[in-house]
């Protein structure tokens, strides 16, 4: 009987001991178990109860109870202890510091394309000019009939297009050059218009998508000379280009005008040097214009003989691939925020 109690004092030590030692709740879960548990090392003595006198088993059992008790006590202190430090940490962990600054909302910005349609109208719109939209699917009539491009005109060659329908006259635009007749039919000079707008063409390789944006600029007055043509594009360009490049007019080809140029800008990569980018010519194509052509009035009723006027169209992509040194001219329709973010 007091072997009993020995070594029920001496299991309970034993516990104790072990539980100092407990880092973790799961160590100590498992010391209580062990000695507490059902077929725990105390619990197992209990069975031993049943052999002794009526006096020894009320001892026993005391002695049984503040074993347990002792073990229990010292348990629950420790998983107490555990558990305010776990909150402790928690806390720690979850503090929140009120003077980091706020976690901003991404804003988006202006595509290129955008931008360099909105310059370029920034410049003619200080210089008297007005904004006119026409439609993307257009007829054929307004593309290149009355352009002075008739159906087996080898213009067209270069300008071929989506059409809307077989056998249809409905097709996509190649050009915003049918602004300037919708605008001219319905209305009289003076008119200094631009029309910025998507057009489309059967082309695709690194310098040709087959959607791009064009920009058409048109002047009717009775008296419109070649030098005025020549004055606004050079002050058009030195706005977009800077004052120092060099600009040059050349003699060139389109039906709808009489005579026509082309405008070159001195090379943006080599400044005139020569290049792979200018094909070692030191100058760059920009954009194509002339005197709009006597036939081009005709066909929208106003009188060739007592009205000039001057055309111009240039590739609003071009601009931007010359301005940013963008060397391919897909990269515009990708959307990757990679490359527009550096265009911002
Ligand atoms: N429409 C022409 C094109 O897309 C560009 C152009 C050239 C427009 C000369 C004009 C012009 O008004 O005079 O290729």
């Amino acid at each position: 009987m007091s072997n009993m109690i020995d070594e029920l004092k001496s299991l309970s030590k034993e516990a104790v001991e072990l539980l100092k030692s407990a880092k973790i709740k799961d160590t100590v879960l498992d010391i209580k178990n062990k000695y507490l548990g059902r077929k725990g090392k105390i619990a197992s003595l209990t069975k031993k109860l049943g052999t002794l006198s009526h006096e020894e088993k009320r001892k026993a059992g005391e002695a049984i109870n503040s074993a347990k008790e002792l073990v229990d006590s010292a348990v629950r202190e420790l998983l107490h202890s555990f558990s305010k430090s776990e909150k402790a940490e928690q806390l720690a962990g979850e503090t929140l510091d009120v003077t980091l600054p706020g976690r901003l909302t991404p804003l988006g910005g202006l595509h290129p394309v955008t931008q360099v349609t909105q310059e370029v109208e920034d410049f003619f719109l200080k210089v008297g000019f007005e904004v006119a939209e026409g439609p993307e699917v257009e007829l054929d009539h307004y593309n290149f009939e009355s352009l002075n491009i008739p159906k087996d005109h080898p213009a067209r060659d270069m300008q071929d297009t989506f059409y809307v329908g077989e056998g249809t006259d409905v097709l996509l635009r190649t050009h915003t050059s049918p602004v300037q007749i919708r605008v001219m039919e319905g209305r009289k000079p003076p008119l200094r218009v631009i029309a910025p707008g998507a057009v489309y063409r059967r082309d695709s390789d690194i310098t040709h998508t087959p959607m791009f944006h064009e920009i058409e600029g048109f002047m009717v007055d009775d008296s419109v000379s070649f030098g005025e043509l020549k004055g606004i594009l050079t002050a058009f360009l030195h706005h977009i280009f800077g004052e120092k490049k060099s600009i040059r007019f050349r003699p060139s080809f389109f039906p709808f005008t009489e005579p026509s140029a082309e405008v070159d800008i001195e090379c943006v990569i080599c400044s005139g040097s020569g290049c792979r980018v200018c094909k070692s010519t030191g100058w760059l194509e920009i954009l194509g214009c002339g005197m709009i052509h006597p036939e081009v009035f005709r066909s929208v009723g106003y009188d060739s003989e007592n009205l000039s006027g001057f055309a111009f169209g240039l590739g609003i992509e071009r601009i931007a691939m010359l301005k940013y040194g963008i060397d391919d001219l897909r990269i515009f329709f990708e959307n990757d925020v990679r490359f527009l973010n550096q265009l911002r």
